[in-house]
């Protein structure tokens, strides 16, 4: 067994800009212990300040994304032990991360694996892929943005009907229900979410970051406060070098090829 094998997360930078994270902890079925979410938020903490990467692809095995929190963190503790984890830092790196994040989700994403993918922005999913918030039968709830991002994503029918049953849905129930951005071959779960990934790193950085911003901040705002910050970021991208290399190449007829400034 090398190093490398031993390692439960695994991230590589591509020359594209593109970063990969893999979760490996196929032994709990990629379940999220103590060391998987604090290994993941200080990689998102590095690759959010690294002006290599563009874009973070991150992703499971090919039979489990995550099939949740570790259960057996969760036996024996208590309110105050849970309180002091402040696991809610650890998943504001992914959250709050400023760089475009795609999932690709092969088998399993359960309770904090379905909230993991929802904290991305694009989710690539294998068609065998099953998605679902089942805290509810271990006699606890989603702690990890469940009860709130699901309901954003899809609406309060779909939502509940996962929260209050601990129902796993497909891969076609969750596109139908807009839990997830494209479904796609297994076997290509990887590749199609490396080569969007790719795609999206040859774009403008600051108009990703802007849109994202605003698009997720905006959404929580009352509508005329949202506008007024999209006019701001908009008008703030006019200061940028990449918006005069950007329309510089739409009239040369040619790739825009942008810095990030
Ligand atoms: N935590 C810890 N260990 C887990 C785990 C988890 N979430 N999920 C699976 N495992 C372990 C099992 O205990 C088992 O270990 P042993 O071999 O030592 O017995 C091993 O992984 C294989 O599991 P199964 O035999 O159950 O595998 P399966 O292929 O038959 O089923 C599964 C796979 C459907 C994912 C099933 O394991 C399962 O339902 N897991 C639990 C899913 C769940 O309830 N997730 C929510 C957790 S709570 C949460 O996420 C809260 C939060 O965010 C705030």
């Amino acid at each position: 067994m090398t190093a490398e094998d031993t390692l439960v997360i695994r991230s590589e930078i591509r020359s594209n800009g593109v970063a990969v994270v893999r979760i490996n902890r196929p032994e709990a079925k990629n379940a999220l212990n103590t060391e998987v979410r604090h290994r993941l938020a200080e990689i998102f903490h590095a690759l959010a300040g690294d002006a290599r990467v563009r874009v973070i692809v991150l992703t499971g095995n090919e039979k489990y994304f995550v099939a949740g929190a570790d259960i057996r963190e969760l036996a024996e503790a208590g309110p105050t032990e849970m309180h002091l984890r402040h696991n809610e830092r650890l998943w504001e790196a992914i959250g709050r991360c400023p760089k475009p994040v795609i999932a690709a989700v092969q088998g399993y994403a359960l309770g904090g694996g379905c909230e993991l993918a929802m904290h991305c922005d694009l989710i690539i999913a294998s068609n065998k892929a099953r998605f679902g918030q089942p805290e509810v039968k271990l006699g606890i709830m989603p702690g990890a943005g469940g009860t709130q991002r699901l309901v954003r994503a899809v609406g309060k029918f779909q939502a509940l009907r996962m929260l209050m049953t601990g129902c796993l849905v497909n891969a076609q129930e969750a596109l139908a229900m807009g839990l997830v951005s494209e479904m796609v071959e297994d076997s290509q779960t990887l590749s199609r979410a490396l080569e969007l990934a790719g795609e999206m790193a040859l774009l403008p950085p600051l108009a990703l970051e802007q849109i994202k911003e605003v698009a997720l901040a905006g959404a929580d705002l009352p509508l005329e406060a949202a506008l007024m910050l999209e006019r701001k970021a908009f008008q703030l991208l006019f200061d940028t070098k990449d918006k005069q290399e950007g329309v510089a190449a739409f009239f040369e007829k040619r790739q825009a090829n942008y810095c990030g400034e």
